[in-house]
């Protein structure tokens, strides 16, 4: 199935984001309207030096949407951060979320030394450390990885 998706670097939101939002909030995720609020007020549209921000579709829907931004809880130069990762519901376990995180951390090697990011659920930590990432005590970050 993993070859009938589609991966693009997003330059604007199109609608098919607010239906992705609204799966989200469905399951009481709400970092896709963080996403959809700051994009469209400018204050993170993920096009600082080093950020990109990723959709996946499949058959021209969007089913997958995440990205990399410089991340703003370090101040260690070079620490990129993942963000806003979301797989839609009925499609999961199908490969999306890691050709989004693949090439999420590949963008990530041309900027930055280590990527961070925080995830609240299980299936989001066994879904980061079966792509390599390891866990980190720390209060902004749950899952760090050295490039
Ligand atoms: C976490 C999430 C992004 C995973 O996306 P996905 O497309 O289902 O992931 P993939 O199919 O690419 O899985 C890659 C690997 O991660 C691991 N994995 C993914 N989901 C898992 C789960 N629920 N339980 C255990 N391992 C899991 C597996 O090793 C899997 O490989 P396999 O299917 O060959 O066993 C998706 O479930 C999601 O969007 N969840 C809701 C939002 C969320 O939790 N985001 C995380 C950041 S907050």
């Amino acid at each position: 199935m993993k070859d009938r998706f589609t991966l693009d670097v997003v330059d604007a939101l199109d609608p098919e984001f607010d239906r992705l939002a609204k799966l989200a909030r469905s399951e009481d995720f709400r970092f896709m309207d963080t996403l959809i609020d700051r994009w469209r007020d400018g204050s993170n549209r993920f096009d600082q030096p080093g950020e990109a921000y990723f959709a996946v579709r499949r058959d021209g829907r969007l089913i997958a949407a995440g990205g990399l931004n410089r991340d703003p809880y370090c101040q260690e130069p070079g620490t990129g951060r993942v963000r806003h990762v979301y797989v839609e519901p009925d499609v999961r376990r199908s490969g999306a979320g890691r050709l989004l995180v693949e090439a999420i951390v590949d963008r990530a090697r041309d900027a930055f030394k280590i990527v961070r990011l925080r995830t609240q659920t299980q299936r989001g930590a066994l879904f980061y450390e079966a792509l390599g990432f390891v866990r980190c005590d720390d209060p902004t970050a749950t899952h760090r990885l050295a490039l």
